[in-house]
């Protein structure tokens, strides 16, 4: 299983892991801009439940600053995701530890050129063995909008299983949303 490298501080951050595609890395304040010009796209936005809208660079930093300090703090894992055979970084995925640190919360996006090629399938695989076998989280979580059916299929396809249909309400996201719940569960 991965190892959990580079000290930084009294913390450690995550080495970087290799998949077929992909390379999972710690995000860099180099990457803002990058994020930023993906989040300017509504259709990759609209999916997520916490990234603002509209979107620019300076966002882009307060999100990998942030994301510095809980991964410094033990509580979130965030890796940019560079595809290997250009670096071009073509999206993010992430494991935010519940207030049951047993258990922790997956979120992922690709930059909408990315999407079709199988980018997201690996790299939830991946991020889901790393907080099992790295983290040694009990349960990975995760939930998405009724409607989004490529994530549903991304999901089910790591051996995540179907939970419960509920509403949700997302003053940002519309209003009331229906929202399908996932869960992996260590065996
Ligand atoms: C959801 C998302 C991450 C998928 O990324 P991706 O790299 O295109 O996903 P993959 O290529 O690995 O797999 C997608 C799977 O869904 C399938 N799929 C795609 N669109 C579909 C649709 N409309 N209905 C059903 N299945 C669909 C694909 O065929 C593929 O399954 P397969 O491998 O069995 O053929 C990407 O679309 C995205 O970033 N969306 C916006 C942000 C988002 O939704 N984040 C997740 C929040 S829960």
């Amino acid at each position: 299983m991965n190892e959990i490298a580079g000290e930084v501080g009294a913390a450690y951050m995550p080495a970087p892991i290799y998949t077929r595609q992909l390379e999972l890395r710690p995000l860099r304040t180099d990457d803002a801009q990058q994020i930023a010009d993906y989040f300017q796209d509504w259709d990759v936005v609209k999916q997520t439940v916490s990234v603002p809208f509209p979107y620019d660079e300076r966002s882009a930093l307060t999100w990998i600053a942030r994301v510095r300090r809980r991964t410094e703090a033990g509580s979130q894992y965030v890796f940019a995701l560079d595809r290997r055979s250009d670096q071009e970084m073509v999206g993010s995925v992430a494991l935010t530890r519940g207030t049951d640190t047993s258990r922790a919360e997956l979120g992922y996006w690709l930059g909408k050129p990315h999407w079709g090629f199988g980018y997201a399938s690996e790299a939830v695989r991946t991020m889901s063995e790393f907080g099992i076998g790295s983290l040694g989280l009990s349960h990975i979580d995760a939930a998405v909008f009724r409607e989004n059916q490529a994530s549903a299929r991304v999901l089910e396809k790591a051996g995540f299983k179907k939970g419960r249909n509920v509403v949700r309400r997302y003053p940002d996201r519309g209003g009331k949303r229906h929202v399908i719940e996932y869960s992996l569960e260590a065996i």
